[in-house]
Order: structure tokens, then C-alpha cells, then sequence
């Protein structure tokens, strides 16, 4: 039975049982309406209580039934019921109270979370609104600005800032259901606080209006996070009944819109990426001690992302210099993260105080996984892992995070190739969600699962590659870049390229990233593997001559454009290098709409992306739409190319 009900004293204890998550299926709605109706009918019930079973609060309605007739009692009429029952009513919160889930606590009398309950309106990744009267609600609770502010971004808060914000009326440290008892008891004295009743606090109009065009632009495309604000602006400016109508009928027209399918096939393929058929039942090599071998940008970034996850670190640089200057490099990311308001300076106290510095590999000799963050070069790597050998457990997992080295010829130096895995980060680090987590030929089943089991426990999606130059996703942007290139040389200049890039929703355009990037790293690269090019394929120079004439992009004030005052502007000069360059080919340059270049772009990563499949470096089509989504802004609303092309 999904809910059931039981006494305590005289309060009604409302057990809602749906696992995984709690999702508000139909059995749930239909189990809540005759157990809110059999309290209220009991006259000697003083009060009721909300809770849930297992793992969490309700975490939604349940995405599985989107698409399908939706089926009465409905959520909405639920939560109203909820908010007008005649006995003072507590939503008692563990785990995560989102979307629906909030919904229902919202319109209860009272709410009490556990100390590590989050509570959040994520709709919006998922291309919707809040439908149960999320929008109207919240903003009578903890004001419009910081309403319109957690429902358009989607976020989670901890139980300690719903309790700041008034979102939450108790924080339990203790037993959840006794605290949430005791609670109920004080409510039973008192006419229920209805939330739909409460007023909205004055706001300052032009302000949220301004936040709410701000909202829209950063969403590049996206419509859900500019007409979530605007639902929940609505709560200032009409009556609750109106507000909930427009919310509605808002939710209804989104949950069936290409935007909104595009979104769920992203929640579904990320479920599904992190299950592998030959993973069924291996439990994975346990990991809590972590040695990084290199404080770089990389390494730094790596330590504090193991940091933030509760993980304890050894770093080992070279020298005592390098490991001041790492020390110095990770302290200045953890001073950005307090500046920005995003953790107070005790936690970053707490996360520094878990990363020990050495010089000396011999640090790592406790550590259950060993990961190298060194230079790219595979005699540096080698001769790291040979040392390591005799240093660590022989159970040590040992990571390489290289980029384009092949990991199975950097385990071919240690006795035991079963226990070496590649873990690809992004930069920077701790901030990209993306980790390719590799499979070296000889993976032992429990390190690959730990792989998976680690990038989750980052917050992180782990996606599973194969071995390959630049494995899935270096693979599929080297085949976008060169497309791009092969547009430059036939006629766009890379202003038009990058516009159109940005028009679909990329953050950035190929040209601008590579400005910001710097040209110089690949120039390097492109010499030293000259020999090994087959000069039967289409090569274009523009990239290197724009090298040769020191333009290595805004670090040097010019690359693909010009950089006068920090400022991009379009360079004759770039135009007249490229028009030489196509000359030189006798191509006649033609012009290319927005449309041809995304649809060539598409085609191109849709082609690169069936390889990759067929040569069983990646597991499936949706694993390729989320490398490309979750390491190269390719925008989550359209689901990416494999899902746009009906392969996902
Ligand atoms: N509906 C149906 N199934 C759900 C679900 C939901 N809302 N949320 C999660 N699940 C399922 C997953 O598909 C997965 O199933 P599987 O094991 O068969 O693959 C299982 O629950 C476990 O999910 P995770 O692997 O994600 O488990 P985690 O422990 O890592 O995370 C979570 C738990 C934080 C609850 C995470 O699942 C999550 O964020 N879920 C989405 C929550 C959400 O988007 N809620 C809003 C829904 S829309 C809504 O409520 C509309 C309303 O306003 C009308």
C-alpha cells in the first residue's frame, strides 16, 4: 500500500510508502485523499502529519506518467484539499522535498525538516513549471525574489537555509517523527496557517522585473526558467486563484512542448548512464582516502571537487615549491567559492583541513584510490605509476586523468592493469559536471563500478568510454571544430559561425572558446604529430597561421578577433588571412545561413557520434548527447544531436 495511516496520541500519522523516490503516482494522490478524509472524519485526531518511508520525502510527481492522460485525483486538487483540511497539518521532510513534494509541503500548516533534508522546485529541468501551486505559494512563504530566484533556477536548498528563508518552520536534529509530534501538538492549539491565505511581502517591482530579464537571457533558449519567474510574479499581482489557474494551464501547455520531451530524455538517459549490463551486482571497490598526484589547475580543481564530497586528500607535488604554490592555487579556489557567497569560511576551513600537502609519493601509501593530474606526457605518467607499485595497497585504485595519452599504454608499467582506470575531469574541475570515466582494457568490474560510485558521490556524471584518441567527447568536438573550419575555408567568417553556434543556445561559439583558450597549446600539438597526418585529408592551415602571426588568441589581444580594451570586435585582418587561405585552395567562398551551419554542425556530430557507437567506445546513444550537454554547453533543452536525430 502506497499510504496508510496510523494514531499517535491523537495525531494522524500519514505514511506515504512509493519507492523509489515517493513520486506522487496516481496510487499515492488517490492513498492521500482518503487518508486526509478518514483523519478529518475522526473526531478524536487533533492534528495531522505527512511523512514518508525510506530513503526521502516525496521527490515529485512522477515523471513516468508525463505524456500519458493524467488521471484524477490530480496534484493540484490534491494539494488544495491539503491546505484547506480542517485539522492543522505538518509535512514532516527527510531526504528531498522537490517539485510536487514541495508542493504538498507547501500547502501544509506547518513544516519540519531533518537537519540534511533539501528542499528545492526543480521543474524547470525537466521544461516545466511547478503545476501544484508551487509558484503561488513559495512566494507567500520566503518572499518574491528569493521565489522567483529557487523556482527559475531549479536549485536545492539545505533544510538550515529553508529555515532562514521561513520555508521550513523547524529544524529536527533529532527523531524526525517524535520532533515533528511535538510540533503537531503546539499546531492542534491554533487555527491553521493556510500559506495560500498568507500575503505576499512587498517587493520592489522594477527589481524582480529586471531579475526576471536577466533570468530569460541566461537561459539562452530555454523557455521553462523566464515563464516559471513569470508564474511566480503572478503571485504579486493577482488574486491566489488566478495565479493558480495561469500556473496550471502553464504547466499543462509546457509538459507536452518539444523543450519539455528534449528534457526528460536528458533525465532518463542520465538514470541510464550509470547502468552497466555487466555491472549487475558488483559492488564497487571501496574509496574514501584519495591521492592526487599534481596541484596544477587540474589537480587543484580535482582536490577541491574530492573536498566539497566529503573525501579525504593527499596531494603530492614534486617539490616543496610546487606543493606551496598547489596549496596557494587550491586556497585561492576556495577564496572565490566564499567571496561568491557560495560557502562560508568555516566549510572552507573544514574542506581545507581534509587535504594534507606532500612532496614525498610515499604520502599516498594509505590511499584507496591514487589519481594523477600531471603534465601529459606518458614517460612523466609511466614513471609515476611504476613508482606507486610499491608504495600503495595492492587494492589502490590507480586514475589517470589524462586527455588525449592512451591509458592502456600508461598501465603497461604496473603488475596489476586491473586496478588502473582513466578519469577524464573538465576544467575547471570542481565546477564541470562531466567525467568520462574510462575503461582500460584489463578493469577489474569493482574498479570501474567504484569509477561510477566516486563521480556520483562528486555530484558528478560519470559517463563510461572506451578507449580512444580523445575518447567520446575530445572525439566529438575535434570533429565539430573541424567542421567548423571546413566552413571558414568554404566562405563564413568565425563571427557568423560563432552567432549561430550561440543562437542555438551554446554559451559560446567555437571561435570565442578557442580565443579564450588559447591557440597555442594545439598549434604544439599539430607540429609535433605533423608527421603522422594523412595528407589525403582535408587539412585547413587558418588556425596555424594565425599562429604564425602570434595571434594566440585574448591572452595575446587577438586570435579570431580582435581583443582592443579586453573588448571582442571582427578583424579585417582575420578575414583577409582566411580569404588567403581559401585562395590558396581555389575555393570559391560562398555565404552560409544560420540554419546550413547548425544543420552541417548536427550532421557532423550525429556521424561522429554513430562511430563512436560502432567501434563500442560509447555505450549508447544518449551517452553522446550527455558528454556533449555536460562538457561542451550544448544546450540540455534540445536534448542533443543522437535524441534530435531520433538515434536516443
Ligand atoms: N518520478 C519518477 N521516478 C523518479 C523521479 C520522479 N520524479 N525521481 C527519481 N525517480 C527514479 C529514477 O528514475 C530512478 O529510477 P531507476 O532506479 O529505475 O533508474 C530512481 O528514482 C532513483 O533516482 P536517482 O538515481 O536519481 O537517485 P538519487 O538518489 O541519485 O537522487 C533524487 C534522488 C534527488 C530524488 C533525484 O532522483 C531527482 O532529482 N529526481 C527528480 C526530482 C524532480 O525533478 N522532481 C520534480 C518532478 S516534476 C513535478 O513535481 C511537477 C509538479 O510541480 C506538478
Amino acid at each position: 500500500m502506497s499510504v496508510s495511516w496510523n494514531r499517535q496520541d491523537n495525531i494522524a500519522l500519514i505514511w506515504i510508502d512509493n519507492p523509489p523516490v515517493n513520486a506522487t503516482s496516481h496510487a499515492v494522490r488517490e492513498g492521500l485523499v482518503t487518508a486526509l478524509a478518514q483523519a478529518n472524519a475522526d473526531a478524536a485526531i487533533e492534528a495531522i502529519i505527512i511523512a514518508c518511508k525510506g530513503k526521502t520525502f516525496v521527490a515529485g510527481a512522477d515523471v513516468k506518467e508525463f505524456g500519458k492522460p493524467p488521471r484524477p485525483p490530480f496534484l493540484n486538487d490534491l494539494v488544495q484539499l491539503i491546505e484547506d483540511s480542517a485539522k492543522p497539518l505538518v509535512a514532516a521532510i527527510h531526504g528531498t522535498a522537490l517539485g510536487g513534494g514541495l508542493e504538498i509541503a507547501l500547502a501544509a500548516h506547518g513544516r519540519i525538516a531533518s537537519l540534511d533534508a533539501q528542499l528545492g522546485l526543480p521543474e524547470v529541468k525537466l521544461g516545466i513549471i511547478p503545476g501544484a501551486g508551487g509558484t503561488q505559494r513559495l512566494p507567500r512563504l520566503i518572499g518574491m525574489s528569493e521565489a522567483i530566484d529557487m523556482v527559475a533556477s531549479g536549485k536545492r536548498i539545505s533544510a538550515q537555509k529553508a529555515l532562514d528563508l521561513g520555508l521550513v518552520d523547524r529544524i529536527s536534529e533529532n527523531d524526525l517523527i517524535t520532533d515533528a509530534l511535538t510540533f503537531a501538538k503546539v499546531l492542534a492549539q491554533t487555527e491553521p496557517r493556510r500559506t495560500g491565505h498568507v500575503p505576499v511581502r512587498d517587493f520592489d517591482k522594477a527589481a524582480v522585473e529586471a531579475q526576471i530579464v536577466a533570468i530569460e537571457r541566461k537561459a539562452r533558449g530555454q523557455i521553462s526558467p523566464g515563464e516559471a519567474a513569470r508564474a511566480v510574479y503572478n503571485a504579486g499581482n493577482l488574486p491566489i486563484v488566478e495565479g493558480l489557474k495561469f500556473e496550471r494551464e502553464k504547466f499543462l501547455e509546457l509538459v507536452s512542448s518539444e523543450q519539455a520531451l528534449a528534457l526528460r530524455h536528458v533525465f532518463a538517459a542520465e538514470r541510464l548512464a550509470a547502468k552497466l549490463p555487466d555491472l549487475d551486482g558488483v559492488t564497487p571497490r571501496h574509496v574514501q582516502n584519495v591521492g592526487i598526484a599534481g596541484a596544477g589547475l587540474m589537480g587543484a580543481g580535482i582536490a577541491v571537487a574530492f573536498a566539497d564530497a566529503g573525501y579525504a586528500i593527499v596531494i603530492v607535488e614534486r617539490d616543496k615549491q610546487s606543493m606551496d604554490l598547489g596549496a596557494k592555487r587550491i586556497e585561492a579556489i576556495y577564496d572565490r567559492l566564499v567571496k561568491s557567497g557560495r560557502i562560508n569560511e568555516a566549510a572552507k576551513e573544514e574542506r581545507l583541513s581534509r587535504i594534507g600537502f606532500h612532496f614525498d609519493r610515499s604520502a599516498f601509501a594509505q590511499c584507496d584510490l591514487v589519481l594523477e593530474a600531471v603534465f601529459d606526457d606518458l614517460d612523466v605518467k609511466q614513471e609515476l605509476f611504476a613508482s606507486l607499485s610499491s608504495i600503495v595497497r595492492p587494492d589502490t585504485i590507480l586514475a589517470t586523468n589524462t586527455s588525449y595519452l592512451n591509458p592502456d599504454s600508461i598501465a603497461s608499467v604496473i603488475p596489476d592493469p586491473g586496478r588502473f582506470i582513466g578519469l577524464h575531469f573538465f576544467s575547471p574541475a570542481n565546477i564541470m559536471r562531466l567525467v568520462e570515466v574510462v575503461r582500460t582494457k584489463n578493469i577489474a568490474p569493482d574498479v570501474l563500478a567504484a569509477g561510477l560510485a566516486v563521480t556520483k558521490r562528486l555530484g558528478k556524471l560519470g559517463i563510461v568510454s572506451g578507449v580512444c584518441e580523445g575518447f567520446i567527447g575530445n572525439r566529438l568536438f575535434t570533429a565539430y571544430r573541424q567542421q567548423c573550419d571546413f566552413m571558414l575555408e568554404d566562405g563564413a567568417l568565425p563571427h557568423e559561425i560563432d552567432a549561430a553556434v550561440e543562437a542555438y543556445g551554446f554559451p559560446m561559439g567555437p571561435y570565442a572558446v578557442t580565443d579564450l583558450a588559447g591557440l597555442d597549446i594545439s598549434w604544439a600539438r599539430r607540429k609535433r604529430d605533423a608527421g603522422k597526418r594523412d595528407p589525403a585529408l582535408r587539412y585547413v592551415a587558418i588556425a596555424d597561421r594565425l599562429c604564425e602571426a602570434g595571434r594566440f588568441g585574448q591572452k595575446t589581444g587577438k586570435g579570431y578577433y580582435a581583443y582592443d580594451g579586453g573588448k571582442r570586435s571582427i578583424d579585417p585582418a582575420v578575414t583577409t588571412l582566411i580569404e588567403a587561405v581559401s585562395q590558396e585552395k581555389n575555393i570559391a567562398r560562398r555565404s552560409f545561413e544560420q540554419g546550413e551551419i547548425m544543420a552541417k554542425i548536427i550532421d557532423t556530430l550525429v556521424a561522429e557520434g554513430d562511430r563512436i557507437i560502432a567501434e563500442g567506445i560509447a555505450l549508447r546513444a544518449s551517452d553522446i548527447d550527455l558528454v556533449l550537454i555536460n562538457g561542451y554547453g550544448y544546450p540540455a533543452w534540445r536534448g542533443g544531436p543522437m535524441f534530435q536525430s531520433g538515434r536516443s
